[in-house]
């Protein structure tokens, strides 16, 4: 049964890091000159099998087939040009995979973070990312002074959605769920951290339907600024 909605202002806030902190728009252009005219596809799909085999290994077998999120990211893309019968030669895939490393921060993270600084808040990210993945993003994208958390799944062995996953946000800020915002573009990740008990904001950068599923985030927004709306300046 869904949690009450709570209504206190959060003392944290949490990211997803691929697709909501991290754009990886410059992988599908990346991929798009490499395999012209199956880029969409080619970024559709890795991303889609990427998911999947998180799930897959976190519930198979009591999570014996786990792999780093890295791992995992690698075997969606060689999985991903198979279907598409293109081929993946050493070299398109280093430069894929070194691309995905690198990734670049969507223009206003940094004002935001700034913002929710300035008021005092605790920053940091949930992400199924490996700690190396997720150390290279953050400083690529020049965050290291504005997160306080960097928090990977890793050393636990499975990925979200696992409450074990969420539960590491709780752990980490010495917090409740209730008073923590989490963040995310992804809906399942949204609406399975509401599940969980955290205040939520999905934001739905691509004009997309949340999930079917009978529960809805505690706010919606289209970009990253939108968890300033959990912070009225009055009250
Ligand atoms: C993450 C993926 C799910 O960072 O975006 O956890």
């Amino acid at each position: 049964m869904e949690k009450s909605r709570p209504t206190s202002k959060p003392k944290a806030v949490l990211f997803d890091a691929y697709g909501t902190l991290f754009d990886v728009y410059s992988v599908g252009l990346l991929a798009e000159q490499l395999f012209p005219g199956h880029g969409n596809a080619l970024g559709q799909i890795w991303r889609d099998k990427q998911i999947e085999y998180t799930r897959l290994v976190t519930t198979s077998n009591h999570g014996a087939h786990y792999q780093p999120f890295w791992e995992l990211t690698r075997a969606g893309l060689r999985y991903a040009c198979k279907k598409l019968k293109l081929d993946l030669s050493p070299e398109h895939e280093a430069k894929l995979m070194n691309q995905y490393r690198h990734l670049s921060a969507f223009p206003e993270n940094r004002e935001v973070l700034q913002a929710l600084k300035a008021k005092g808040i605790a920053t940091g990210i949930l992400s199924n990312g490996d700690p190396e993945m997720l150390g290279i993003a953050v400083r690529s994208a020049g965050l290291e002074d504005l997160l306080d958390h960097v928090i990977s799944v890793d050393p636990i062995r499975k990925y979200k959605t696992t409450p074990e996953a969420y539960a590491l946000g709780e752990q980490a800020t010495g917090l409740k769920a209730s008073q923590i915002a989490f963040v995310s573009c992804n809906s399942w990740d949204a609406l399975a951290a509401t599940w969980y008990g955290y205040q939520t904001l999905w934001v739905n950068r691509y004009d997309l339907p949340f999930e079917e599923l009978g529960t809805q985030p505690s706010r919606t927004g289209h970009s990253l600024r939108d968890v300033l709306g959990f912070f009225p300046d009055a009250g």
